[in-house]
């Protein structure tokens, strides 16, 4: 059986996302997945349609905006057009903290576009607060379940 490939992207300032992102990929290696990792900025956006498996991890900063990095391609993906990442199956890791309003708002934004281009959410996305490790590896482990 050919084991999925995974995609992982991550938002960050301050690198809580890209840790996370790092960490999901070794679980995933050790569980035989084929997983890769990206900073938002670095992927082209021409390529964001094809991936297959994707899983988030992004941070909210301001007040309930993207990360920097995150940005650019929040604004392509809003601007596609219904249905086109139906090929797509994802999940969404949101970083915040609950002491702001907008709480964990950039990865909420990315579970609410992604749906409404027509990708698949295989797992609820889980909004982390400031002590974010327990919360994070529970859905690692959860996520990377439904692939194995
Ligand atoms: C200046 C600043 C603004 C922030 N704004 C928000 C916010 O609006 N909503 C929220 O849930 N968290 C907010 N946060 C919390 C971050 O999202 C949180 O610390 C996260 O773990 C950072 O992850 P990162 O290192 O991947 O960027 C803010 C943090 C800072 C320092």
């Amino acid at each position: 059986m050919t084991m999925p490939k995974i995609t992982v992207l991550y938002g960050t300032e301050t690198g809580n996302s890209e840790l996370l992102a790092m960490d999901i990929c070794k679980e995933g290696e050790n569980l035989g997945l084929e997983c890769e990792n990206y900073g938002m900025e670095h992927i082209e956006s021409d390529d964001f349609s094809s991936i297959e498996n994707l899983l988030i991890v992004c941070s909210t900063w301001g007040d309930g905006e993207q990360p920097d990095n995150a940005i650019d391609l929040f604004d392509y993906v809003e601007e596609l057009d219904a249905g086109e990442l139906e090929n797509m199956k994802f999940s969404v890791l949101a970083l915040g903290d609950t002491a702001f309003d907008l709480f964990c708002e950039a990865g909420k934004e990315w579970d609410r576009v992604l749906e409404e281009k027509g990708a698949t959410r295989i797992y609820d996305r889980v909004d982390c607060d400031v002590d974010y490790e327990d919360d994070a590896e529970e859905w690692i482990e959860n996520v990377l379940a439904t692939f194995s």
